[in-house]
């Protein structure tokens, strides 16, 4: 860390040195694509836009790839959100800026840019990054702000890294307590940047991203920081389940404390490059905190244990979220999987029941029955120390 990027104590690089005059000079001017467009996607796209237009290093436009739908007018969304400029599916009543252009053409939304931000629900990745390889520019940098993973028979691979594989680019990630709707709205929020070795290429997506109302630091942990964002949505499903239960604070704080736990011993028992320290950033304990009070997660499994797991957690996705996708549930079963593969079931007793619910193996109240359940660390050496 140089301390020309604003390192802090906490070895993190400061959104308030990027966005002011300590960047380093910047001679090309970049052109950035957002992939995605869904609540998120549109919302990133917004703040960025409206960061492109201050900023010399990059160019105004913004593209927007969107993934082509008929509205019940008859119309298609990318036509609409050039016309209205408002996404009206997924975020509807918010301007995104008159640079913002949406393109229903994966390829032509790529082709000129050298800085590609990633922002679907994850199952759709692989195949996107099929469609995208060796068709992007040879100088391109990625961000991902995708929460989950991908578990094939060789192991958990994180999205980044199926970017990284796929597309032979590097890829940072961004993440953090970012509830789209109330960043859409301009109210204060925080994330963290996470990247790998290059100080300068996490200064850059810092500096796209920072606004006032939306603080942007780095830490040197992609891991950790992509695992915090994934992981959160198991333990919010928890949360709702609480909630729907009506166990009260008490109970639901247990559970995030547990969570949180989990979420750390399973990050660095993947990754011992995992940080401590990267669980008090944004990504990491406030990312868990907003998801498990607020957050889509936690709205449906609370619907899910109110019904008393009689209505499936599909169900309620496709009838409460209208489009949107619930990230949790299949998270869920992609940690169980790992977890299953590994033989570590025992040492994480509430990723395991969370998903056993999700399934209907267990009821909903099965999430608070710990007492037989205490973790055997002499199954695998060594992990006591992660928990
Ligand atoms: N919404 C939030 O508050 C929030 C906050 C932080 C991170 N995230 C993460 O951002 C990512 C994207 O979420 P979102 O909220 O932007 O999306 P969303 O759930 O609001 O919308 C779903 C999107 O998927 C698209 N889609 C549907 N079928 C598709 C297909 N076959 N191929 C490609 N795309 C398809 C839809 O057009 C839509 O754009 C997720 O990983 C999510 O976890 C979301």
């Amino acid at each position: 860390m140089t301390p020309s990027l604003g390192d802090t104590a906490d070895n993190t690089v400061s959104a308030a040195a990027t966005g002011g005059g300590a960047m380093p000079p910047v001679t090309v001017t970049s052109r950035v694509t957002v992939v995605g467009s869904g609540n998120w996607g549109s919302v990133a796209a917004k703040l960025i836009a409206s960061n492109t237009l201050k900023l010399d290093s990059f160019h105004d436009e913004v593209r927007m790839w969107v993934f082509e739908e008929t509205l019940p007018t008859g119309e298609k969304l990318s036509e609409v959100i050039n016309r209205a400029n408002e996404n009206v599916k997924y975020l509807p009543g918010i301007k995104l800026g008159k640079n913002v252009v949406a393109d229903p053409d994966l390829e032509s939304a790529v082709r000129d840019a050298n800085m590609l931000v990633f922002v679907t629900p994850h199952q759709f990745m692989e195949g996107i990054c099929k469609r995208l390889a060796g068709k992007i520019r040879d100088d391109a940098e990625a961000i991902s702000l995708i929460k989950g993973m991908e578990v094939k028979r060789e192991g958990p691979c994180m999205i980044s890294s199926l970017i990284t594989e796929l597309l032979g680019i590097n890829c940072c990630v961004l993440m953090g307590a970012n509830i789209a709707n109330e960043i859409a709205v301009e109210k204060f929020s925080e994330a963290t940047v996470g990247y790998r070795r290059s100080r300068e290429t996490a200064a850059k997506w810092v500096q796209l991203f920072n606004h006032p109302y939306f603080m942007v630091s780095a830490v040197e942990d992609v891991e950790g920081v992509e695992l915090c964002g994934t992981l959160k949505n198991v333990v919010a499903l928890a949360a709702g389940f609480v909630d729907g239960l009506e166990m009260g604070n008490n109970t639901k704080a247990a559970i995030m404390r547990i969570g949180l736990r989990e979420m750390k011993a399973f990050s660095k028992l993947l990754f011992p490059s995992v940080k401590d320290s990267t669980f008090f950033e944004s990504c990491g304990v406030a990312d868990l905190i907003t998801t498990c009070l607020g957050g889509r997660n936690r709205k449906c499994a609370e619907a899910f244990a109110r019904n008393g797991g009689k209505r499936s957690l599909d169900e309620l996705e496709a009838e409460m979220l209208q489009g949107q996708k619930l990230q949790g549930v299949s998270t869920a079963k992609e940690v169980y999987e790992v977890l299953n593969h590994r033989g570590w079931l025992e040492l994480f007793p509430l990723f395991k029941t969370v998903h056993e619910i999700c399934i209907g193996r267990l009821p909903p109240t099965a999430v608070v029955e710990y007492s037989e359940h205490t973790p055997n660390y002499s199954l695998v050496e060594g992990s006591a120390q992660y928990f």
